[in-house]
């Protein structure tokens, strides 16, 4: 007998009495064991291409709170480092990659996609260590989001420069997009052939771009990509997470139609429930600063997720990604919440 995986039942569709859970960023700086190996290792993206390293760093929270996901350790930008830009993190800013390709460079760039294999790697020997019952899910930024980074060089807060461009030089952008895509469908192909049980597109950047824009950069790409998941591997579910599609969001999974929609913590979970086909997993959205916070103000807003979702497929998750000062006695009080519930 298959031994039952809570979260893929659900991402499949299967009612379940318990809502499964995981967190955003569940791996990282607020736990104190991913600190100590990390400052071991020299730097977070010698984690990611170190398969013991990132196996390691993938399990911590299982180990520790026992989630029914365990997300690929990794990063979005190792995409762009596999299309030939060099990355690298400044300690306590962020990413950088070179060459900035607003700039140029693009055509110069060669691709290095062995890069890659030592997260396939990651992906194998997790589905041999991880406990039967926990989901391991891959991941992958969604074209534009990964452009935006790959055209500026580094985040910013609002993407003005990779939106100006998108504008100014449509068809240059439109190249750099096909290349992400192609080599995003490669990468998690091959991360579900590994052992992914089901995929998850970060597109953190979707909500500041005009409908038109939204649609040719957004709808556009995450539809393709999905659809040719689902050619290849037809049971395998998709989660997308167009950060910040508001309004937008509706339109974007009927267009995109991923097996679950993963929401924001600024969408109205009473809203979504009522507007969202009933047919969509449903996977969030508690406030991250919510759980900073903790308290009653903390129960409060799990309550209303919790209630708001209860008659319909749903994944209990954070709306971004868990703050790394997050006490971790909040963290297990979400657990223990959420566990208790039953719908
Ligand atoms: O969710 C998980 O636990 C899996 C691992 C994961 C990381 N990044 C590890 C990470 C995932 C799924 C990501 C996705 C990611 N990375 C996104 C999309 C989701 C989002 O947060 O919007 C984006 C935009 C990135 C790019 C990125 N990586 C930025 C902007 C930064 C710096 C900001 C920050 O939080 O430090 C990173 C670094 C990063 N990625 C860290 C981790 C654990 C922190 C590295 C460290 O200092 O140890």
């Amino acid at each position: 007998m298959i031994p039952d995986r809570p979260l893929k039942s659900v991402l499949s569709g299967q009612s379940c009495t318990k809502v499964p859970l995981w967190l955003m960023r569940q791996a990282g700086r607020y736990l104190p064991e991913y600190r100590a190996l990390r400052a071991a290792k020299g730097g977070f993206l010698d984690l990611v291409y170190d398969t013991e390293a990132a196996v390691v760093v993938t399990q911590q929270p299982i180990t520790r709170f026992g989630f029914d996901g365990a997300i690929l350790f990794s990063d979005i930008l190792v995409v762009a480092h596999a299309l030939g830009q060099d990355l690298w993190f400044e300690e306590g800013e962020g990413p950088r990659l070179a060459p900035r390709l607003i700039e140029g460079g693009f055509e110069a760039l060669v691709s290095q996609q062995e890069r890659l294999a030592p997260i396939y790697q990651t992906v194998t020997r997790l589905r041999d260590v991880l406990p039967q019952q926990t989901t391991l899910l891959g991941f992958a930024g969604s074209p534009w989001t990964v452009a935006s980074y790959m055209l500026n060089g580094r985040g910013s807060k609002d993407q003005n420069e990779a939106r100006r461009y998108a504008y100014a030089s449509e068809d240059r952008l439109s190249a750099l997009m096909t290349s992400i895509e192609r080599l995003t469908i490669t990468y998690l192909r091959t991360q579900i052939a590994a052992g992914a049980d089901a995929v998850q597109l970060f597109e953190s950047w979707s909500g500041n771009l005009a409908p038109a824009q939204f649609e040719k950069w957004v709808v556009g790409p995450n539809a393709r990509i999905v659809a040719a998941l689902r050619e290849t591997f037809p049971d395998v579910p998709v989660i997308c997470f167009p950060k910040g599609a508001g309004g937008k969001l509706l339109h974007f999974v009927e267009s995109v139609k991923p097996s679950a929609i993963g929401l924001d913590e600024t969408v109205d979970p009473v809203c979504a429930a009522r507007t969202l086909p009933k047919n969509i997993v449903v996977q969030g959205n508690l406030d991250p600063l919510a759980l900073l916070a903790g308290g009653n103000s903390l129960d409060e807003a799990v309550k209303i997720i919790l209630a708001a979702f209860a008659d319909r497929p749903h994944i209990f998750n954070l709306g971004h990604g868990i703050l790394p000062e997050t006490p971790l006695a909040h963290v297990e009080h979400l657990v223990a919440y959420v566990r208790a519930f039953r719908c």
